[in-house]
């Protein structure tokens, strides 16, 4: 899978052999290649789901993180290999709510960026900030192979066998995601991943494109984000990226693909302020190329009161 919506860190060899000198957890010899399942489980998912409902507020009145939580783990009575998207329909049945129009934001190898974006819900809701996603978000689980209870040393991944209980989870999760999603929908790609940045087989690809709403969607924004002074892989128009575009354009949405979406490259520049990048002029030259009307009129708008302002203040 190309979008690990979990805490599965594919660890480099020099990594791993790093970790096997300083005595840390034998992975070789791990039944499965996954993380075991997160301490604290129980805890975590029910702390997080009283969180949510306290950040949303009245309109998820209606839920019950305790019987979401025993719709939920009835998934870890189950052989690990052996665990359906279906089998999570009831829980995605008590927690799902309404996603706000426009603020769906879909994404691949992006995932801190898009958190970090996102603001708890306050700028954008991805999957991550929908009280089901928040939930299971970078946690594992899984029974242990042969016997009852939760084997906490190592869980399978898609590398193991399709039916695992994370990947299940996540597909479910994506399609319901998806079918909620309505107004404009937003997507954020990594330009600079070496192997595409629309991975043709993934979650976007796979579990949420083909259960978009055609008559809840007015159009579709793709954002290709680069690494600050990072490879350009992949731009609009370009390789995969291309691929979606002419998907998209097939089912019939109107999109529009932006490279270095401004607001998001801001955010990136927070950690590369010095870097000649994030020079504030550069970064307003990159978007005065792409969309000169939309510029010219944001940029009077601001710079008029700010000279009224200046020349006010300059007569007290
Ligand atoms: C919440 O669900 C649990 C488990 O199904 C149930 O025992 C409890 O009565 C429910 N609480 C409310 C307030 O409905
Ligand atoms: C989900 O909830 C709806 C009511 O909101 C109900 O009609 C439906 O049968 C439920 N499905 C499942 C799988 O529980
Ligand atoms: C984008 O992909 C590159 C290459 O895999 C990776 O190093 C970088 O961390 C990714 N960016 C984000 C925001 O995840
Ligand atoms: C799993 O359990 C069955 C039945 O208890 C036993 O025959 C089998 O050897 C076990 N397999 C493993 C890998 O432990």
């Amino acid at each position: 899978m190309a979008a690990p919506r979990r805490a599965r860190s594919r660890l480099s060899l020099s990594a791993l052999l790093l970790l096997l000198a300083a005595g840390g957890v034998d992975h070789a010899h791990a039944r499965w290649s996954g993380e075991g399942t997160s301490p604290h489980l129980r805890s975590i998912f029910l702390g997080r789901c009283a969180d949510y409902l306290l950040l949303l507020g009245p309109q998820l009145r209606d839920k019950n993180c305790t019987a979401i939580w025993e719709a939920f783990k009835v998934v870890l009575d189950k052989d690990p290999c052996s665990v359906l998207p279906s089998d999570y329909d009831l829980f995605i049945n008590l927690s799902r709510h309404s996603i706000p129009r426009d603020k769906s934001l879909f994404w691949e190898n992006n995932q801190f960026l898009v958190t970090n974006y996102a603001e708890n819900t306050r700028r954008f809701m991805p999957v991550s900030d929908i009280l089901y996603g928040r939930t299971g978000n970078l946690l594992s689980w899984c029974r242990q192979k042969n016997a009852s209870g939760l084997d906490y040393e190592s869980c399978p991944t898609s590398e193991d066998c399709e039916n695992n209980a994370v990947d299940s989870f996540w597909k479910r999760a994506s399609m319901q995601y998806s079918k909620d999603s309505s107004g404009v929908i937003h997507v954020m790609l990594n330009g600079s991943e070496p192997t595409g940045a629309y991975p043709v087989k993934g979650f976007f690809a796979d579990f949420e494109v083909p259960y978009f709403q055609k008559d809840k969607i007015t159009r579709i924004e793709i954002w290709v984000m680069h690494e600050i002074g990072g490879p350009k892989v992949e731009s609009c128009g370009e390789g995969s990226v291309k691929i979606l575009e002419k998907r998209l354009k097939d089912m019939g949405f109107q999109y529009s693909c932006i490279n270095d979406y401004l607001p998001v490259k801001l955010l990136k520049c927070v950690d590369h302020s010095t870097h000649p990048d994030c020079a504030l002029n550069s970064a307003a030259a990159s978007i005065q190329k792409e969309v000169p009307s939309l510029y010219a009129e944001q940029s009077a708008g601001l710079v008029i009161p700010l000279l009224v302002a200046l020349a006010s203040g300059a007569q007290m």
